[in-house]
Parts: C-alpha cells; structure tokens; sequence
C-alpha cells in the first residue's frame, strides 16, 4: 500500500478533489474524520471562503470569548486557539485532533462550502458566523497566498490565476458557489452573514452584530479594547495572529505575509483594464438574478 504523505510529498502539490471541490490531497486524506466529527452544541463555527477575513474574526470572537483579555489571547497560536477543521498535514496535529483537545465553548475554523460541512454541526444547531469578501480582492490575497504557502500548487501568473480562479479550480472551489450557497442559509437564525468589506468600513457595529447574535453584552471599555486589539496593526505585529510561527517550509512569510495589506480595493493596484473587464462581465453573469451583492472597495 502506498505510505503516508510527508511534508516534502505535500509542496506545490497539484489539488485532489472531494465531492467535486479541489482540495489539498493532504487534507482529502483526513476526510473521513471531517465527515464523522462530532459537533458539540456550543461549538461556533467560523466558515468562510479562503482569504475574506476568517483571521480577523477569529481573534474578534476569541477576544470576546475571554472578555476582552489581551494576555489570554496570545496563550496560543491563532490556528491552535481557533482549529482548522479539515486541516491534515504530515507531522503536524490535524484540525479534528486539535479539537478534540480544545475545551468548550470552541471556536472552529472552516473554509468548506456549504453542502460539505460535517452534518452533526447541524444536527447539534451549532452557531455559524460566515465571512465574506469581495472577489476582485479575494483572488489578489489568495494569489500572494498561493506563492508563500506552499501547500498550494504554482500560481503561474496574476492572468493565469485569475482564469483558475474563474474556472473555480482554485483549493475550495468556486467563489460563486461558496459565498452565493452559504448566502442561501442566512434566513435561518443559526447563521450570521458578515462581510469583509463592513468590517473595514464601522468594525465596531460589526463587533456589536455579533454580540448581539451571541447574545452577549460587554463593557464601553472591552470594546473599545476588542476593537484595538483586533486592528490590521496590531495583528500584523502580533506572533499569536500573524502566522509566523508556522513552520517556514509551509509558510514563507519573506515571499509575502499573512497579513500582507488588509485593505479593500487592492486590487486595483494589480488587475490591468482588460482584465477587470473580463471579470466584470464574468461576475455579472454569475451573479445575475441574486439579491448578494459586494462592495469592491470601501
Ligand atoms: S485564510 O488563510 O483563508 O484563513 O486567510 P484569511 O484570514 O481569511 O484572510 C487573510 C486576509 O485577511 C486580512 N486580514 C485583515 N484585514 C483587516 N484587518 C485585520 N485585522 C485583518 N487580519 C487579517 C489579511 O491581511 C489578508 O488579506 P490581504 O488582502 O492579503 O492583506
């Protein structure tokens, strides 16, 4: 039988796909595990499209989560405080191993779309706060991604990624589908549907929509705490949220940052006119008829 993957056998892998998504073949791996997790009722999930602000409201939620405690926030790593659901990698703890771990309540990252989600989440009625982020901008953090991560296969060039993009092979799949089939869950009361682009424009209201949704209240002043704490600044220069101590093979943070620029709008320092043209039209087909709708800049 074939042995299990190293980390060497995982680098610029080409993607596999599960029911019909490309994913990392590391990650298809585990999906057994993914499928079977079992849920508990006051699990929150973190769900969102790669690249659209999962981070930022990762430590919002575990700032609130911890009262606005800035030293308990940095006990751990982001991605050991919030786990990764369908993360496997070789030699490293999988998302479901970490979780299992993690004490109640937990917060569980995941980037799956909607119909793949492990069913027990809904069996159990666990809260799910979605994320999204406007395209044009998603495809130039993810392209910086793609190179400094290199679990990911090579990007080739910015029009080249961009027509993978399109064509949604792309690690998680179609942009559309995701953001366009979460959407279509928001009427239940379980699911609060967040974007990006709001969180930049008044962080605060969206700070207090999710309290709200949490039902929790806290003071003027863990607000204000929260909403400081939780900047672009001061996560960029945070070790506890700006990923640099993942392991280099993994992450190459001199290729480009996690926390790159945090903006809305970057895009247009990258796209050439036809090719904003022809995601434009591209967009406008896709999203024809739907009541979602994104702001490219703020
Ligand atoms: S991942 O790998 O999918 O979990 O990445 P994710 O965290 O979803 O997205 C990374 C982008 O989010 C930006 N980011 C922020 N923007 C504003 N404020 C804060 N606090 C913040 N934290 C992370 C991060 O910089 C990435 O976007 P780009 O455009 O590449 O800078």
């Amino acid at each position: 039988p074939p042995s299990a993957m190293g980390t060497e056998d995982m680098l610029r892998e080409e993607l596999g796909s599960i029911h019909g998504i490309p994913l990392y073949k590391s990650f298809i791996e585990g999906w057994p595990q993914v499928e079977a997790f079992q849920a508990r009722p006051d699990d929150l999930v973190i769900a969102t499209y790669p690249k659209s602000g999962t981070t930022w409201l990762s430590e919002i939620l575990d700032m609130i989560y911890h009262d606005g405690d800035v030293e308990k926030c940095r006990r751990d790593a982001i991605f050991n405080r919030v786990p990764f659901l369908e993360m496997k990698i070789p030699e490293m703890p999988s998302g479901i191993e970490l979780l299992e771990k993690t004490p109640s309540p937990r917060l569980v990252k995941t980037h799956l779309p909607v119909q793949l989600l492990p069913t027990s989440f809904q069996d159990k009625d666990c809260k799910v706060i979605y994320v999204a982020r406007n395209p044009k901008d998603v495809i130039i953090s993810y392209y910086y991604f793609y190179q400094m991560a290199k679990i990911h296969p090579d990007p080739g060039t910015l029009g080249e990624f961009l027509e993978t993009f399109m064509a949604g092979k792309v690690a998680y799949g179609s942009w559309y589908e995701h953001v366009r089939g979460w959407w279509e869950k928001k009427q239940e009361k379980q699911l609060l549907y967040l974007f990006y682009e709001d969180m930049k424009k008044d962080p605060q209201r969206e700070v207090q929509k999710i309290l709200q949704f949490l039902g929790k209240e806290v003071t003027e002043g863990t607000l204000a705490r929260i909403l400081h704490h939780t900047s672009f600044q001061e996560m960029r220069k945070n070790p506890a949220t700006n990923y640099e101590t993942m392991p280099t093979v993994l992450m190459d943070h001199s290729l480009s940052p996690f926390l790159r620029k945090g903006i809305s709008g970057d895009w247009k320092n990258h796209f050439t006119v036809a090719q904003n043209e022809r995601f434009d039209q591209h967009y406008q087909e896709r999203m024809a008829g739907s009541d979602l709708h994104f702001q490219m800049e703020v």
